[in-house]
């Protein structure tokens, strides 16, 4: 008899994206004659730059060429990519990270939800409150916890509330964990972590044997040149942290597929009989066993956003999305509505006026303005009474949208 991972059953029925694609499916099918304006999902919306084309088609005119096509390539990423990863985001901001300590992968999604597999079902992890849900989703698929309680907490995980009062950042949690998922700049909340906040951090994870699983999918966004784009701009962190990176966001890749992981040769983990183990050989064995590597005019693709005319163009759009958050900001708060992210971050985090809950929101916008954002209570029990609205629009829109909800 062929039985199934019950864990699946404990998750609450669909992915929080696919939802909210749901109900806006159903109200178009209801108000065919209604302009629908999505600042729901945080999925780009600008095209891929010229140069990050020109490089994708050279890719795929080689792979239509007996002399340079390519079958396989290796599991890792090609060596041109992790080379000009490795020289670009990390030795440009002296930190020394190598080539072969990044794995190219299709996405920061599937990274960090695939990680948990080469941990033991015995750890302990902790998440924030709101969460980006992947973490919580995954934890519970791998059998680490038990079930959803009425509050919206699972049993077994640690959960750390991000809230005004805290300035939406977590506290170190009263009880140790083993694992712990950070994400700056924040999604949902678009808040970012000084280097004195990351340190504080560093310092817990080492001083209690944990790793940090680092989330800097929207480090592009970062404006503020005192803020850490990587946790390894933080004394310690190669010892203790693995860091996610994306293409999707910062480049427009999310429907082309490209990200990396970054593991250091000196992360250590332990046995059962608490002997210490390099973490990076684990996912190395993963990565080689269940995964073929990322296409290759992709990663060529990928590879141009670190020329000088590629960074520019990339800067260019995330100026953009930067602008758009900003529009939405100034409108927000001139409307009267508390407004925090937005700022070295795409999404801008709002509080509902008049006690309505985040759905109540969600359907106001939805009904009266024709406007899609994301609920924040999708993303945790702390989220409640919060929405979000991603960046990742085109500004006639945001225009449009901010418009819409003077009138409502
Ligand atoms: C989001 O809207 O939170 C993101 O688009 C989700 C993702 O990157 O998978």
């Amino acid at each position: 008899m062929a039985r199934i991972n019950e864990n699946y059953l404990k998750l609450k029925a669909g992915y929080l994206f696919p939802e909210i694609g749901r109900r806006v499916r159903e109200f178009a099918k209801a108000n065919p004659e209604k302009e629908i304006i999505r600042m729901g999902i945080g999925d780009v919306t600008q095209p891929l730059t010229p140069t990050v084309t020109k490089a994708f088609h050279e890719g795929v005119d080689e792979m239509g060429t007996l002399a340079t096509f390519k079958g396989y390539g290796p599991e890792q990423g090609y060596e041109f990519l992790r080379e000009a990863i490795a020289k670009n985001d990390y030795h440009a901001r002296g930190v020394q990270i190598s080539a072969d300590e990044i794995f190219v992968s299709d996405g920061s999604k599937c990274d960090t939800g695939n990680i948990q597999e080469i941990f033991g079902s015995d750890n302990k992890i902790a998440i924030c409150d709101p969460v980006y849900p992947v973490y919580a989703d995954t934890t519970v698929m791998s059998g680490k916890t038990g079930y959803c309680q009425s509050n919206g907490y699972f049993d077994g995980i640690i959960y750390m509330p991000c809230n005004e009062g805290n300035g939406f950042l977590p506290e170190l949690p009263s009880e140790r964990p083993d694992l712990i998922f950070l994400c700056f700049p924040n999604n949902p909340t678009g808040t970012v972590a000084s280097k004195e906040v990351l340190k504080t951090w560093v310092d817990y994870a080492v001083k209690n044997k944990c790793i940090i699983l680092y989330d800097a999918a929207y480090e592009a966004f970062i404006t503020d040149p005192a803020i850490p784009h990587s946790i390894y701009e933080i004394e310690g962190a190669k010892s203790v942290a693995i860091e996610f990176r994306s293409f999707s966001k910062t480049a427009g890749f999310t429907g082309t597929r490209c990200a990396f992981t970054v593991i250091p040769d000196e992360l250590m983990a332990y046995d059962s009989a608490g002997k210490q183990h390099q973490v990076k050989p684990l996912w190395m064995r993963r990565h080689t066993t269940k995964f073929n590597g990322v296409s290759y005019p992709v990663q060529k693709a990928a590879a141009a956003i670190y020329t000088a005319e590629g960074a520019k163009e990339v800067k260019a759009v995330i100026d953009y999305y930067l602008e758009n958050a900003r529009v939405m900001i100034e409108s927000l708060k001139s409307l009267g509505y508390t407004v925090f992210g937005g700022i070295n971050a795409p999404y801008v985090w709002v509080k509902t006026k008049n006690g309505l809950t985040s759905w109540e929101f969600f359907d106001l916008l939805l009904n009266e303005a024709n406007v899609v954002g994301t609920p924040g209570s999708g993303f945790g029990p702390s989220g409640e009474g919060y929405f979000r609205f991603s960046a990742f629009a085109e500004r006639d829109n945001v225009l449009k949208a901010m418009e819409r909800l003077r009138k409502i």
